[in-house]
């Protein structure tokens, strides 16, 4: 059994934006995004992700569910499948039990292949001089090598390619691993030559990925894997599984480079990871979390100041860490700075550096001449832009320090920083969530509502069920989901809507009935002077007028294939069955 917690972590860990984005493009529309669906063809789009409740809706086809039916859809894969993709994708290690729910990970075939590839590298690397020294010139120690399992990618086009296919290996599992490229003309070859081979592990110390720096100044300077099912792009960090072995202070430094992550290990600084050149993004903030309440960025100085890196650092803020930043003077990086200064230095630097915020506002400084009173103004401006985001007792210590430094009183900054908030802030509300989507391809039969509206009310209405179950049971539903919903209702009767909706993914596992739950959830009940009888009794008066009406149009069918074979009885008898339904379905 995959147990509720693992559900519910992965789908905590796996933001559905961020899983969708993968296969469409997502636009913001306010509360939600919207983009062209994955299920039905569409030129307009009406597929909608929302991330407050992490369902997924189309307005053109009606499918809907949350992140784990939509990669079971999207994958077409089964629901345990689905939960171990995505626990992967976020770095969870989720235990395997061969009965129900898991059978192998479905992703062993890449690990292992992975884990091949980064053997035969190593070993061309032990066998080539030319790479050795250049390593070796760059200060990096045997043993460096060795535990971080550094390799070499031949100067050749099959080096790899042949290898693996000795191990048994297809092209196919080659290409799916992002090992080897398919030309233009249809034939394969190595995607790393010539290259010193830095094998990119998960926190657990698998294999998931490589990059592969060139040996001299061409172009490009490093060459990754490409995104495979396992290697995805701001969900790992580089050299993670080595950081949290021996860290004692939940604290870690994040650099950018695969150079700088090796060189502070090589010299003591356990704690490093890298980011390897891209922002950070929040399932990486969250991996970093489970390890870690304080983290020091040691970028570039340029880099460490650009939008992009400063919305990462936003993320680490609001995934609750203790942010700091640290500058390395003469714009190194830190592997030349260690390997210039030594340990100790690199050490009073951290020591020495200073909190995001005053970094930013540092920055929002710098190029402004403040001894020109204008530009104090222009100064606190940016400083408050930096500030509103700010918790209120963090806003109080900021203003108080803005204060003293530009000599305008507290009272002031406030009002320009609430004058700057309004101004930024207001066409994002009034969003009509009713917006036009593109047209609507599919039509419900009217019971489909009503069995959902039933279900809604009694697992939200709880001082109705004693009412509406007296003319309830499994045979008043139509629809087998509905059926399989309502039983696991009958049997948690107190249980919340929340609750149902996690029996739901561990009883059925099944993508479909999880779409049927996301539209019960989604309908709004009437909540004022409302009575909940009455509906109950519309509702079932409903269902069963459908099934009626679906009688009827069976039986006039029969009877028109009676007449049609001169059948007069037999004709007649149905007739009469018609007829008490006519009155019946009148009286209603
Ligand atoms: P750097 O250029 O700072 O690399 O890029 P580095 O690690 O210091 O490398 P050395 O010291 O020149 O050998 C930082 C990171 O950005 C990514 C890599 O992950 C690199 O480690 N990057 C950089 C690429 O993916 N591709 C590139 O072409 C360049
Ligand atoms: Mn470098």
């Amino acid at each position: 059994m995959i147990s509720e917690d693992v559900i519910q972590k992965v789908k905590e860990l796996n933001n559905i934006v961020d899983v969708v984005s993968e296969t469409v493009r997502l636009k913001r529309a306010g509360r939600y995004y919207t983009g062209l669906c994955p299920f039905h063809h569409e030129k307009t789009p009406s597929f909608t992700v929302t991330p407050d409740k992490q369902i997924y809706k189309c307005f053109g086809c009606g499918e809907a569910g949350n992140v784990i039916s939509f990669v079971m859809k999207t994958k077409n894969v089964s629901f345990g499948d689905a939960v171990q993709i995505l626990a992967d994708r976020v770095n969870i290690d989720i235990k395997y039990k061969d009965k129900s729910g898991f059978g192998t990970n479905p992703n062993e075939k890449l690990y292992k292949i992975n884990v091949e590839a980064a053997r035969y590298f190593f070993s061309n690397l032990r066998k080539d001089r030319k790479s050795r020294s250049y390593l070796l010139a760059r200060g990096i120690a045997e043993k460096t090598i060795n535990n971080f399992g550094l390799g070499y990618a031949l100067d050749s086009w099959d080096g790899l390619l042949r290898f693996l296919k000795g191990k048994g290996y297809s092209e196919l599992d080659m290409l799916e691993a992002g090992l080897i490229i398919k030309s233009k003309k249809g034939s394969f070859y190595d995607r790393f030559r010539n290259r010193i081979i830095f094998p990119v592990f998960d926190y657990r110390g698998r294999v998931i990925g490589f990059g592969g720096r060139v040996l001299d100044d061409s172009k490009p300077k490093y060459l990754n894997s490409p995104e495979t099912n396992i290697f995805k792009k701001g969900t790992n960090l580089y050299g993670l599984n080595f950081a949290i072995k021996n860290n004692t202070d939940r604290m870690f430094i994040i650099v950018e480079g695969y150079m700088d992550c090796i060189s502070l290990h090589q010299n003591g600084i356990n704690s490093a990871v890298a980011s390897l050149g891209t922002a950070l993004t929040s399932s990486q903030a969250k991996l970093l979390k489970r390890y870690a309440d304080k983290v020091i960025i040691s970028y570039d100085a340029d880099l460490a100041g650009e939008k992009a890196t400063l919305r990462g650092l936003h993320i680490l803020k609001e995934e609750g860490f203790d942010v700091r930043v640290l500058t390395i003077p003469d714009g190194k990086d830190p592997d030349e700075y260690i390997r210039g200064h030594g340990k100790e230095a690199f050490i009073s630097l951290v020591k020495s550096s200073t909190q995001l915020i005053d970094y930013r506002i540092e920055k929002a400084a710098e190029g402004i001449d403040l001894n020109n009173p204008q530009n104090i103004v222009k100064y606190a401006e940016a400083a408050v832009d930096i500030i509103k985001e700010l918790t209120p007792v963090e806003k109080d210590i900021y203003i108080r320090k803005l204060s003293e430094k530009t000599g305008i009183k507290d009272q002031a900054l406030y009002d320009l920083m609430n004058n700057n908030l309004q101004k930024h802030d207001k066409n994002y509300e009034n969003m009509n969530s009713d917006e036009v989507f593109g047209n609507k391809l599919y039509v419900e039969p009217i019971y489909v509502k009503a069995e959902r509206e039933l279900l809604k009310l009694i697992i939200n209405k709880k001082e109705i069920q004693d009412y509406a179950l007296q003319f309830l049971n499994e045979e008043t539903f139509i629809s087998q989901k509905s059926k399989d919903i309502f039983e696991l209702v009958l049997e948690n009767l107190e249980a919340s809507e929340d609750e149902i909706g996690k029996l739901i993914e561990v009883n059925f596992k099944d993508a479909d009935i999880i779409k049927e739950w996301i539209n019960i959830v989604e309908i709004k009940l009437i909540s004022e002077n409302c009575d909940y009888k009455i509906l109950v009794d519309d509702y079932i008066k409903e269902i069963k007028k459908y099934k009626l009406e679906e009688t009827k149009r069976k039986i006039m069918n029969e009877i028109k294939n009676y007449e049609s074979e001169g059948k007069i009885n037999e004709s007649l008898k149905l007739a009469q069955e018609l007829i008490n339904i006519q009155k019946e379905l009148g009286g209603m």
